[in-house]
C-alpha cells in the first residue's frame, strides 16, 4: 500500500486526474491516497495558491500526483520543488502509434537538472543593461549525473548523453561535463558521450534514434524538453517526473488548458503517463509497463480517443478504454 497526494488543481487537471485514477484502480497496486489543495480556485477562495497543509500531504507520502494549476502554476510546482528538494526533471519522449509524433523510432529520456545553472534567478541591472547569474555546483552536478546513471541502470537503457555548451560556458558547463565523465567511472557497463545543445536541438529532428538517456543543465533541459514534446506528438501526450531524495511529484507537462475545461475533451494520456513513471518510481516495474501497453493499445486502435488524436471519445470514455485493456 503506497501512500500517494493527489492535487488534480486547476481546468482540465481535475479531469485528467478524476480519468487517470479510474484507470489506477484496475492496476495491481495498492494506493492509499490523500487529496490536497492548490491552483488558482483555490487561491480564489483563500488568498493562497499553496497551503502548507498540502505541503505537509505531500511531505508524508511516497509520491505525489499533481494535475495541474492555472495561472498559480509557477507559485505552485516552483515552490513544491524547493520545499521537497526536487532536484530532477525526467521528461521522457516517445513515439507511439496512432499519435502525430514526426518519427516512429523516438525513445530517449530527458534529465533535467532543476534547482540552478542560470534559473536561480539572481539578475541584475547596471547602467548598460542587465546580467543574470550561471551557477553550477559540483554537488548539483555530481548529483544529476548519478540519477541519470542509475535511471539508465533501473529502466534498461544503453546510453548516457551529456548535453552542454562546454566550448563557449568553459567554466559552468566545462564543470559539468568533467563532473559527467568522473560519475560515469562507477558505471562502466554504460555507453556515454557528449554533444553540445544546439547540435542535439537539430539532432533531435533528424537522427532522434541516437539519444537514450540525456543528462543536462536546466535552461537547456527546459527547451530541449519542449522540442522533445513537440517531437513526440505534443503536449496531450508529454509525461514528466520531478524526483528528489525523499519523494517524487509526477505531473503532465500540460496546464490547465482552458479551452478544454469543464468540456471533457481533454486527452488523458500525458497524466496516465505521469502514472506510469510513479509506478516506475515506485519500482512496480510490471504495473507500468501493463498500463503503458493498455494505454498504447488504444493510441494505436485510435476509436475511443480524444479530439487532439483525431477522435471524438471525451477524456473519460478514453480512460474507461484503457482500463478495459488492463
Ligand atoms: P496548456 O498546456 O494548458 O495548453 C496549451 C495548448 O495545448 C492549448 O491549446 C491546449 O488546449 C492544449 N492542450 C494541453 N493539454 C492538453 C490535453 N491534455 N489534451 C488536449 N489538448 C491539450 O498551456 P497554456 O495555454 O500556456 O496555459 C494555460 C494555463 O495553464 C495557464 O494559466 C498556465 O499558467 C497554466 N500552466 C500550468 C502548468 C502546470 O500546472 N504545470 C504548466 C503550463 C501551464
Ligand atoms: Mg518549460
Amino acid at each position: 500500500m503506497y501512500k500517494i497526494a493527489v492535487i488534480p488543481g486547476d481546468g482540465i487537471g481535475k479531469e485528467v486526474m478524476e480519468a487517470t485514477l479510474h484507470v489506477l484502480e484496475a492496476v495491481d497496486v495498492e494506493f492509499d491516497y490523500t487529496f490536497a489543495d492548490a491552483g488558482d480556485e483555490y487561491m480564489e477562495k483563500t488568498g493562497v495558491a499553496l497551503p502548507q497543509e498540502t505541503v505537509e500531504i505531500v511531505k508524508a507520502s511516497q509520491a505525489c500526483l499533481f494535475g495541474a494549476a492555472g495561472e498559480s502554476a509557477a507559485d505552485v510546482i516552483v515552490k513544491l520543488r524547493q520545499e521537497l528538494e526536487l532536484y530532477a526533471n525526467i521528461r521522457p519522449a516517445k513515439s507511439y502509434p496512432g499519435t502525430k509524433c514526426l518519427f516512429d523510432n523516438v525513445d530517449f529520456v530527458i534529465v533535467r537538472e532543476n534547482t540552478e545553472g542560470l534559473y536561480i534567478g539572481l539578475e541584475e541591472e547596471s547602467e548598460e543593461g542587465a546580467t543574470a547569474l550561471r551557477v553550477t555546483t559540483r554537488k548539483a552536478a555530481e548529483r544529476i549525473c548519478k540519477y541519470a546513471f542509475e535511471y539508465a541502470k533501473k529502466t534498461g537503457r544503453k546510453k548516457v548523453t551529456a548535453v552542454h555548451k562546454a566550448n563557449v560556458l568553459k567554466k559552468t558547463d566545462g564543470l559539468f561535463r568533467e563532473t559527467f565523465y568522473q560519475v560515469a567511472k562507477d558505471y562502466p557497463d554504460m555507453e556515454l558521450d557528449d554533444r553540445y545543445v544546439d547540435a542535439t536541438a537539430m539532432f533531435f529532428i533528424t537522427r532522434p534514434e541516437m539519444f537514450d538517456v540525456i543528462v543536462t543543465t536546466n535552461l537547456f533541459g527546459d527547451i530541449l524538453s519542449d522540442e522533445a514534446a513537440g517531437l513526440a506528438g505534443g503536449l496531450g501526450l508529454a509525461p514528466s517526473a520531478n524526483v528528489g531524495e525523499k519523494i517524487g511529484l509526477f505531473e503532465p507537462v500540460h496546464g490547465s488548458a482552458p479551452d478544454h475545461a469543464g468540456k471533457g475533451t481533454a486527452n488523458p494520456s500525458a497524466m496516465i503517463l505521469s502514472a506510469v513513471l510513479m509506478l516506475d518510481y515506485l519500482e512496480e516495474n510490471d504495473a507500468a509497463r501493463k498500463l503503458e501497453n493498455a494505454l498504447v493499445e488504444v493510441l494505436a486502435e485510435g476509436k475511443a480517443v480524444t479530439g487532439d488524436l483525431g477522435g471524438n471519445a471525451s477524456t473519460m470514455e478514453m480512460a474507461v478504454e484503457v482500463r478495459k485493456k488492463l
